[in-house]
């Protein structure tokens, strides 16, 4: 079987990483999310996330040259050999050209990015109603998806909390940042016939089936 390189796309709370949970539960892929590497290392306090921090508190994006080394160096990785699934990286045409060009130095190519598309008003109502566990990262939604016992994760029965970054204000922000960078950036993969387009609006569970079916086209088609 060949090699799956996917990106996943789309606005804040558009469900990336919803469905990254679920696409590495079918292809046993590295999922590598930026801002999981981001807030991990905001937490720790390293170097990294002294720098980060300012950014993301203020639903900005961090510089490119402080997160594109960190992405194509996890990239070379042993264990991301047979494929890896990258949410949240790029967001903006200089990560795209940086990551076109570390896949070619590697003699490989992006299976597909798959766009997942949802309006700002549900980014909106998902965002606001996001808790994510301290512990296991595990994410849910007090309507959509919630956990069996209030502010409680089902994995560990660890504490969910809201993200800083989840404040009405910042999502705001986030969202107009998203916008100023989306279409260079869906131009950029549709250009070069890798866009997928994913309807976001519909359950978990249809948008999983979906992508599931568009990664089986795609893996059909490369054996013709
Ligand atoms: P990051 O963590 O990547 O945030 P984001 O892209 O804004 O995406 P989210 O994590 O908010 O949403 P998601 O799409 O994963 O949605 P989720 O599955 O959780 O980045 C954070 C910050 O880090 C950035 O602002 C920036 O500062 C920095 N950063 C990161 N990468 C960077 C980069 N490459 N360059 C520069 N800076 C970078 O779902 C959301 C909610 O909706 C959940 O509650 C979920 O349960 C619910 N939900 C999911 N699917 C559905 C559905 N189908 N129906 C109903 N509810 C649903």
């Amino acid at each position: 079987m060949s090699e799956l390189n996917l990106i996943l796309l789309g606005p804040p709370g558009a469900g990336k990483g919803t469905q990254a949970q679920r696409l590495i539960e079918d292809f046993q892929l590295p999922y590598i999310s930026t801002g999981d590497i981001l807030r991990a290392a905001v937490t720790e306090q390293t170097e990294l996330g002294k720098k980060a921090k300012g950014f993301m508190d203020a639903g900005d994006l961090v510089p490119d040259d402080v997160i594109i080394g960190i992405i194509l160096e996890r990239l070379a990785d042993p264990d991301c050999r047979d494929g890896f699934i990258l949410d949240g990286f790029p967001r903006t045409i200089a990560q795209a050209e940086a990551l076109d060009t570390a896949l070619v130095d590697f003699g490989r190519h992006l299976t597909a990015a798959i766009l997942i598309e949802v309006p700002d008003e549900d980014v909106i109502k998902r965002i606001s109603g996001r808790r994510v566990s301290v512990k296991t990262g595990r994410v849910y939604h007090v309507d959509f998806d919630p956990p069996k016992h209030e502010d409680r994760c089902d994995v560990d029965g660890s504490r969910l909390i809201q993200r800083d970054d989840d404040k009405p204000e910042t999502v705001k922000h986030r969202l107009e940042v998203y916008h100023q960078h989306a279409e260079p950036l869906i131009n950029h993969y549709e250009a070069t016939g890798l866009l997928r387009r994913i309807d976001g609006t519909r359950a978990p569970t249809e948008i999983h089936d979906h992508i599931r079916a568009t990664i089986a086209t795609l893996r059909l088609e490369e054996t013709l």
